[in-house]
């Protein structure tokens, strides 16, 4: 049990990455705090048995990352019901695609303010409450989306981008209060959703697959396995990092054909 007895809040976790992070910190002892928007109380209230189940204490915490009043309400709530937060991930997003010309500047400001500023002001909630006992850790979610550029996704490339270099500065500031403050940056996630759009036919599997040299996709479980082990205390040197878990995908930029003909060899 590396997170005995630690309360965690995982936003965004009804379903996807952050369930499989918030069902991992029960397995390691956590009690753990379920944020998702009002209208995802059936995800998140499933999650929340889940947990229970396994012998942990949780809760449903909602709140829309992108509404700072919301934000306060959901960590004060949090720190109200379990005396305490040692551990915040800073989860919840979704990718608008649309080209950079047209890109509608409400669902921009949305984007900003889900993916960006929802994880400052909720960064900047739960440390108030991590400063007083002098220890915290704060994982926050990028993506290589956010180390790289994709095309019709400027807002949520830029968010991430920006979720990235908020945490070396965060890291750097807090570290005096000993709160540790990393990312981690995956690349495709086969979750429930990405699973669902392979399966209509949206995203061709072997295309995505043939640009990662572990020739698969990531599991939630695999970003989930690096959660814990940034909240537990084998990482506690670790701050103001992203960790990159990618199978190796935005390293390599040879074409997808050398892979293809090594395996047919
Ligand atoms: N799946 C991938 O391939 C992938 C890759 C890199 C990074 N990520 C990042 O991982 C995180 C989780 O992604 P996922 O694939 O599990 O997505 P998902 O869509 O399966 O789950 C995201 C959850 O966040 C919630 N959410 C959305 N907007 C919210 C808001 N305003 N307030 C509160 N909750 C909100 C959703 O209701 C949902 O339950 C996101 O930050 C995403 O950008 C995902």
């Amino acid at each position: 049990m590396r997170l005995e007895n630690k309360v965690a809040l995982v936003t965004g976790a009804g379903r996807g990455i952050g369930k499989a992070i918030a069902l991992a910190y029960a397995r390691e002892g956590a009690d753990v705090a379920i944020n998702d928007l009002a209208a995802s109380v059936k995800d998140a209230e499933a999650v929340v048995q889940e947990i229970k189940a396994l012998g942990r204490r949780a809760m449903f915490a909602p709140a829309d990352m992108s509404l700072k009043t919301e934000v306060d309400g959901m960590v004060a709530a949090v720190t109200k019901n379990f005396g305490r937060l040692d551990i915040l991930v800073n989860n919840a997003g979704f990718t608008l695609v649309a080209p950079s010309v047209d890109f509608d500047e409400k669902k921009w400001r949305y984007s900003i303010d889900v993916l960006l500023n929802g994880v400052f002001f909720a960064s900047q909630a739960a440390a108030k409450d991590m400063m007083k006992r002098r220890s915290g850790r704060i994982i926050n979610m990028g993506s290589i989306a956010g180390l790289g550029g994709i095309p019709e996704r400027a807002a949520y490339c830029a968010a991430k981008a920006g979720v990235m270099a908020l945490t070396k500065v965060l890291g750097c500031e807090w570290a005096q209060w000993g709160i540790n403050v990393n990312a981690i940056a995956p690349s495709w996630v086969k979750t429930d959703l990405v699973a669902g759009l392979i399966a209509k036919g949206m995203y061709q599997e072997e295309a995505l697959t043939g640009r990662v040299p572990q020739g698969r996709l990531a599991k939630p479980e695999d970003i989930a396995a690096v959660a814990v082990f940034l909240a537990s205390e084998e990482a506690s040197y670790i701050n103001a990092q992203s960790i990159v878990v990618d199978g190796g995908m935005s390293t390599y930029i040879y074409l997808e054909s050398w892979l293809k003909d090594k395996a047919g060899k």
